[in-house]
């Protein structure tokens, strides 16, 4: 079929939005305990109903319609689609696939990797399914330490997997990646998981270890000290609201998920429709914060600093 032909995306009017996230596919090998993707109410239907080609035409009228620069690549599973990720990421300059590991680690030189794992082996197992710790490890080791991809860990941080932190630390410091992230958790409303900390005050010696392990780690943790400071229950509420209107990242950031009809529809933010802003520990909202009071660099360059 011509270009020509293929559907035109959904009209999320015309403003600027340098950064955007696609779930190329609702489908995951995974069932990790604190996933937000699978909440109810979210466009999370497995089937995936929109082709390649509608796909990366839809991409590439988006990209010119709100001039994207910074393109995350998330699912469900993304390299799942292996294929329309890597002609995906041919349409933007910077992009970054956040991956479960489990189908290998990409090589994509000039872009970022993410690889989620939530604690060492027995915690993130307990989250993310047995083996999966160790599946991860042997392709991260299996990579090309230079060839010019920057792949970083990432661990959400929960109630449940919280005391492994500083263990998590100790085993990636030899691991040939370029760095650690650590976001905590962000709950639903009326979040019965568990995971969550029923008060920001109750999060904080969490948020102070984290201070600590940046002290201790100061390259392979990728977090700003003061953006994690700004997490702290006296002022982390000043950025995010009771209902997301302080938050920096709501608004702006289009958020690209495949709905029933196979067509992208927005979500209420990157997380999801059903959150609970006044608790939301997402690390890209106070760094992106963070950058604000600092006035550093654009929208664009934020996102890359997530890494920095
Ligand atoms: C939804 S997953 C999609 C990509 C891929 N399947 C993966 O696991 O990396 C993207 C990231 O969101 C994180 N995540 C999932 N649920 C979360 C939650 N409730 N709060 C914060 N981060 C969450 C995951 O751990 C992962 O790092
Ligand atoms: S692998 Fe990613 S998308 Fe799949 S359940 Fe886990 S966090 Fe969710
Ligand atoms: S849940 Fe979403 S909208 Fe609410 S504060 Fe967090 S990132 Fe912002």
């Amino acid at each position: 079929m011509s270009e020509s032909a293929l559907p035109m995306p959904t009209d999320f009017g015309d403003r600027e939005y340098q950064v955007a996230m696609v779930n190329v596919t609702n489908v995951c090998n995974l069932k990790c305990s604190h996933c937000f993707i699978f909440r109810e109410g979210n466009p999370n239907s497995p089937r995936d109903k929109m082709d390649d080609a509608t796909m990366l035409h839809q991409l590439r009228v988006l990209r010119d319609r709100h001039r994207i620069k910074y393109m995350y690549f998330m699912g469900g599973e993304p390299m799942i689609r292996r294929d329309l990720v890597f002609e995906g990421m041919k349409l933007f300059e910077h992009c970054q696939i956040v991956t479960n590991g489990t189908y290998g680690i990409p090589s994509v030189p000039g872009h970022v990797v993410t690889v989620s794992l939530d604690g060492p082996e027995e915690m993130n197992d307990r989250i993310r399914g047995d083996g999966v710790f160790g599946k991860v490890r042997e392709a991260v080791f299996a990579r090309q330490r230079d060839d010019g991809t920057d792949v970083i860990l990432q661990m959400v941080v929960t109630r449940q997997n919280q005391d492994g932190l500083e263990d998590f630390f100790a085993e990636a410091r030899d691991w040939p990646i370029e760095g650690v992230a650590v976001s905590p958790y962000v709950p639903r409303r009326d979040d019965r998981s568990g995971l969550d900390w029923p008060s920001l005050a109750e999060r904080d010696q969490v948020i102070h270890r984290l201070i600590a392990l940046k002290e201790k780690y100061p390259d392979l943790m990728k977090a700003n000290a003061g953006a994690l400071r700004l997490m702290l229950s006296e002022t982390a509420m000043d950025f995010t609201g009771s209902d997301g209107e302080n938050c920096p990242i709501k608004g702006n950031t289009l958020t690209l998920y495949v709905g029933d009809d196979g067509t992208f529809q927005q979500t209420y933010c990157c997380y999801g429709n059903d959150v609970d802003c006044a608790r939301c520990g997402s690390y890209l909202l106070f760094n992106s914060a963070y950058h604000r009071l600092t006035k550093g660099g654009g929208v664009a360059s934020r996102a890359a600093a997530r890494m920095a």
